[in-house]
Order: C-alpha cells, then structure tokens, then sequence
C-alpha cells in the first residue's frame, strides 16, 4: 500500500441519512452506523498502522450503499457485514490486495448482477 499522506490508509465511512421514502435511499438506513463502529474497532484490533477511520457525508453512490472510499488507494466498497469488513481489512488494509467481489467502479450507478446476487 502506498504511504504517500498522512495516513497509509484513510477510510471514509458514509453515514448519510436521507428520509425513508427518498428514492435513492441512503447508507445509514442500510446499517451503517454500526458497521462504521465495528470497522473502526477492527481495524484497532488487528492492528492495521496509519489507519485512520472517519466519517463521511453522502458519497454520492446512495443506491450501491453502504458504501466506503479508501484514500490514497482510491478503492470504493460496497460492504454489508462486518465478515465484508473483516475481509476489507485483512486482504485490503493488511495484505495489501484487493476485495475484488465488493469493489465499485469509480461510474458505477447500480450494483453489478453477482453484487446483488451476494446481497
Ligand atoms: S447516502 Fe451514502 S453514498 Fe449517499
């Protein structure tokens, strides 16, 4: 992983909040206050150096969410349980690899077939 700011990894989390019948939904409604708080917790506890786990507003990617961006690698996940996280954590943040199956194109509007499939 490329050490090129301030934190190796800086990982920003939407916790947007939208109405419940907006059409394009939004991460939080999706679970992802509590999967912020366990990522956080995680990444402490395994140890994950010049991490840094924060909050974001919306991303603009509502439909695929939750949804997170990992700066200066540039790598957006769609993510739903804390075994995506943990994942996310060991091949992404530790490893050094990819979550190829969680991964979204920086144009991508909707979830791929095999995304939804895993849903
Ligand atoms: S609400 Fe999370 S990306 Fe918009």
């Amino acid at each position: 992983m490329a050490e090129t700011g301030f934190y190796a990894a800086h990982i920003f989390v939407c916790l947007n909040e939208r109405p419940a019948d907006h059409p394009r939904g939004c991460c939080l409604a999706k679970g992802s206050a509590a999967l912020r708080d366990y990522m956080k917790s995680a990444v402490k506890a395994a140890g994950v150096p010049s991490a840094r786990v924060n909050i974001a507003g919306c991303l603009e990617r509502c439909e695929l969410g939750p949804v997170m961006v990992i700066y200066p690698d540039d790598v957006w996940y769609h993510y739903k349980t804390e075994a995506d996280i943990d994942e996310i954590i060991q091949t992404h943040l530790l490893g050094g690899g990819r979550v190829e199956r969680l991964m979204l194109a920086p144009s991508q509007k909707r979830l791929t077939e095999a995304q939804a499939a895993a849903e």
